[in-house]
């Protein structure tokens, strides 16, 4: 019996292992019950809410061995033990099953850094490319994905391959990727890796713009209320000054959905009230308030607050989604308080809460947060917001727009319509929507003799009404007053289908999100997208996480070539839509990479756009002879220019003026024995109008700037190999107006430090001259005050005895008078 026991155990024994290689089989169920419940990512909308003090980091560096070294963590940490077990599955179901869905899934957990893992473009590369050939090229979002990384390479991961892109952007275009057709469009719009052939990028702009147009609206939507998205469609330069700094930019500031500051006392709607006598002050509290509600010393302020907070909630903030129901509620608590005050209110009040009243009306008026529209109590509140304030003042109420929709389509009173959208054509806040009303009802009946439909037209879509841009695209297709020009056609078509994110650029949202996240790369790859499907804001976004240029005097960017050629590019294709400060910094970073001419060429075409940053550049570079032969005179004539086109660097140009001069002047003395390419080679400072501002902001500041890099290095606690500069710490929505956190290389003395905010020796010596100068025809002038001499400069006296109102004068005449006077002196 025995060795049949032992025959029957091991056939059980085989028979089990066999079975169980038999029934082995694709882990994918068991990976489903895994993902259902693992969150797929924190939601940083709700993160960044509790945190308080919202900020996002933008790290200035990039180095490969610091990513590669990260992703080594992840897996060598225990802390990841589910993500581990789930890749472990997810590879066995992706290499043993070729079970595409799992092949997916680790494209995203590579790419969009899914549950947790760390981003690796090598990776998701290699589970795109295979998912798109199991699925046989069938399914567009991926294939539009592949196209990108052939487009980019992914910045050094790959090859760059335009070629390729191509064929997957027209595979994914035929397998229904609106996102691939956009992006065809704008290539060929722009004749980016294909001829410009604008016939073509109008007929794949309209086939989008139709398609958003039939699945997307009603017809409701699109005559009456036009839906209200959150958009995230906003240049990460913004977040700070824009790309060149506080006043620089010629280009205005993108990030339109900041937390509201409180107003401006002085600012021009309030003083317009009663003609502009009065002098509204915020604080001045009246005790005899009979309405005040809680805290008497605020009453006065509260509804300035109130509105201000239910704004914000209303359209909400980069970093918090908006809450209509809870707008309402604070709008409805605040009617029910103050509505029987209304008599004794003064215009400031009034004014703020007749907008209270009117966005309450807004609200109940398109229905947002409620079940559905309340037409009744919409018009209640916007009669009442318009009574409120017109009751006082001239100003228009906004209710007027409401109201005039109301008027048109409810009551179907085209007369009343019309009156309520006169008062309203002038708001600020008419965003377009009015042209719009009017022009249609003028195509409908022309007896009411409103105006033109095609100008109406395209005032409301300069304004950027959205149906607006779209109408006036099919009317100008048509050829309407013989302007029939594809090009602008298309243009227009790619602004209105732009204007869809929640179809055409959801990764807008996303790329904000992750940036919120602390995952820049993530965030990188949702810009890349956008921009290659051709959103300007989005390319400037992308090029700023590859390259942001230094803009207090610091050392440029540590990166792979591969990224800064990308943000050059994408920086360029920026400046060809009209970004000039886009085409000022992709010259900068030619400048920085030694490809002056590039650099130069750069500058200039900037410059043709009135750029005052590219002018000054163009002087510097005439200056020092970068890219071209040095010129002095040129020089001048650029530097010069800068004063034309902007005052407010009179200084600087004035001294960079001099500068010039006395080099002249020295390298005349010294004949050939001068060195007249003083400049040091390896030095990186970049060329920056108002250099001499931010000298003396970076000596100001220079103790602040320690004590933030301490405190920002403590925050990060950041303990990689490689030595990491402190990223840019870019405060959203508090209104601190940042000093970009970077190192400052700490040099010992004077001549290390003023090396290192980009001045050099002949410099140092002729603005220590400049000085010298400026104290002796100072000590000169009280001389010749004390002792009533009569000296002459240049053959203009200026013995003070000549002018009556001379200590006036003195003060503030200063530079403007006697200031050339002196360079003509020298
Ligand atoms: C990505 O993954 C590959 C393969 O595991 C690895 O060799 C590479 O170092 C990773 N790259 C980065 C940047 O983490
Ligand atoms: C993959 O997912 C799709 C839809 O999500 C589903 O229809 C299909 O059955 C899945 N395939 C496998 C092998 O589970
Ligand atoms: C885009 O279309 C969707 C419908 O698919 C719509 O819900 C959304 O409001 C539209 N977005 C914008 C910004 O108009
Ligand atoms: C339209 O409204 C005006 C007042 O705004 C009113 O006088 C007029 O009677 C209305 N017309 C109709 C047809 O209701
Ligand atoms: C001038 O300076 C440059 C760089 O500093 C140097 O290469 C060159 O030899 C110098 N020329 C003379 C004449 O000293």
């Amino acid at each position: 019996m025995k060795p049949l026991s032992y025959f029957l155990l091991y056939s059980s024994l085989i028979y089990s292992t066999f079975a169980k290689k038999e029934t082995r089989e694709d882990p994918w169920n068991e990976i489903t019950k895994i993902t259902s419940s693992l969150p797929i990512r924190p939601n940083p909308f709700e993160v960044t809410e509790l945190q308080g003090d919202i900020s996002f980091y933008i790290p200035i560096d990039y180095f490969e061995e610091s990513e590669e070294s990260k992703f080594n963590d992840f897996w060598l940490s225990k802390s990841y033990p589910n993500q581990i077990y789930l890749y472990n599955l997810l590879t066995e179901s992706s290499e043993n099953y070729n079970n595409a869905n799992a092949t997916f899934m680790l494209s995203r957990l590579f790419l969009y850094q899914h549950y947790n893992f760390p981003h690796n473009k090598t990776l998701a590369h290699h589970y795109l490319n295979k998912y798109n050939e199991l699925t046989s090229y069938s399914d567009p979002t991926t294939l539009f994905e592949e196209a990108v990384m052939h487009s980019t390479g992914l910045f050094g991961t790959i090859p760059v391959d335009p070629a390729k892109a191509l064929l997957y952007y027209e595979r994914a275009a035929r397998a229904g990727s609106l996102q691939a057709k956009q992006a065809l469009a704008y290539k060929y719009f722009n004749g980016i890796n294909v001829p410009r052939d604008f016939d073509k990028s109008l007929v794949l702009y309209r086939e989008v713009a139709e398609s958003i147009k039939k699945n997307s609206y009603s017809d409701y939507d699109w005559n009456v209320n036009f839906p209200y998205f959150e958009s995230y469609n906003v240049r990460l330069p913004d977040f700070e000054d824009g790309l060149l700094g506080p006043g620089l930019g010629s280009t205005s500031l993108s990030t339109v959905r900041k937390k509201s500051a409180r107003p401006d006392i002085t600012s021009s709607v309030l003083t317009k009230m009663n003609g502009g006598t009065i002098i509204l002050q915020f604080g001045n509290v009246d005790n005899s308030n009979a309405f005040a509600i809680g805290d008497n010393d605020e009453s006065e302020d509260q509804l300035v607050d109130i509105f201000y907070t239910a704004w914000d909630e209303y359209k909400g903030t980069y970093t918090k989604k908006r809450d209509v129901e809870k707008s309402r509620l604070l709008l409805e608590a605040t009617v029910t308080q103050y509505d029987k005050d209304v008599i004794i209110m003064d215009n400031l009040q009034r004014y703020f809460y007749s907008k209270c009243l009117d966005l309450l009306g807004h609200i109940y008026f398109t229905g947002d947060g409620l079940p559905e529209p309340d037409l009744y109590a919409a018009e209640n509140y916007l009669k009442k917001a318009i009574l409120v304030i017109e009751g006082s003042s001239r100003l228009h109420s906004r209710a007027h727009i409401d109201m005039g929709l109301l008027q048109q389509y409810k009551y179907h009173n085209e007369t009343s319509a019309v009156e309520h959208y006169r008062k309203s054509i002038e708001l600020r806040s008419n965003n377009g929507i009015v042209e719009y009303q009017l022009a249609k009802l003028n195509s409908r009946n022309p007896s009411l003799h409103i105006g033109d439909s095609f100008t109406l037209l395209q005032a409301a879509c300069t304004k950027g009404f959205i149906p607006a841009i779209y109408e006036f695209a099919k009317m100008t297709e048509k050829g309407l007053k013989n302007r029939y020009n594809c090009e602008d056609t298309a243009y227009l078509f790619k602004l209105f289908v732009e204007e869809n994110e929640s179809i055409m650029a959801p990764h807008l949202t996303n790329a904000f999100a992750e940036l919120l996240l602390g995952n820049t790369e993530t965030a990188l790859w949702e810009y890349t997208k956008a921009s290659e499907q051709g959103y300007e804001m989005a390319q400037v976004s992308a090029a700023y996480l590859m390259y942001q240029i230094p803009t207090k005097l610091d050392e440029p960017p540590l990166t792979t070539d591969e990224r800064k050629d990308m943000a050059i590019t994408y920086y360029m294709r920026a400046f060809k839509q009209n970004n000039v400060d886009a085409g000022v910094i992709a010259g900068d970073v030619y400048y920085d990479k030694g490809q002056y001419e590039k650099a130069f060429s750069m500058y200039q075409s900037a410059a043709l756009k009135y750029s005052v940053q590219a002018i000054w550049n163009l002087g510097y570079m005439y200056e020092y002879g970068l890219g071209v032969p040095m010129d002095f005179h040129l020089a001048k004539r650029y530097y010069d220019q800068v004063l034309e086109f902007n005052h407010k660097f009179y200084l600087g140009v004035k001294l960079s003026v001099l500068k010039l001069r006395i080099k002249s002047f020295w390298i005349w003395i010294m004949g050939n024995q001068a060195n007249t390419t003083i400049i040091n080679p390896n030095s990186k400072s970049l060329p920056l109008v108002g250099r001499i501002k931010n000298i003396f902001d970076k000596i100001v500041h220079r103790g602040e700037y320690g004590s933030k890099n301490a405190k920002d290095a403590q925050k990060d606690g950041s303990g990689t190999l490689f030595e990491e500069r402190n990223p840019h710490k870019t405060v959203v929505q508090s209104g601190f107006d940042g000093f970009n956190a970077r190192t400052n290389n700490d040099q010992d003395g004077i001549a290390g430090y003023l090396q290192s905010i980009g001045l050099h020796s002949e410099d140092v010596i002729t603005i220590l001259f400049v000085i010298f100068v400026f104290s002796f025809s100072f000590i000169m002038r009280t001389l010749a005050q004390r002792r009533g001499w009569n000296v002459q400069i240049n053959g203009i006296p200026i013995n003070p005895n000549n002018n009556n109102n001379e200590p006036q004068q003195q003060q503030g005449g200063f530079f403007n008078g006697n200031f050339d006077v002196q360079i003509f002196a020298i």
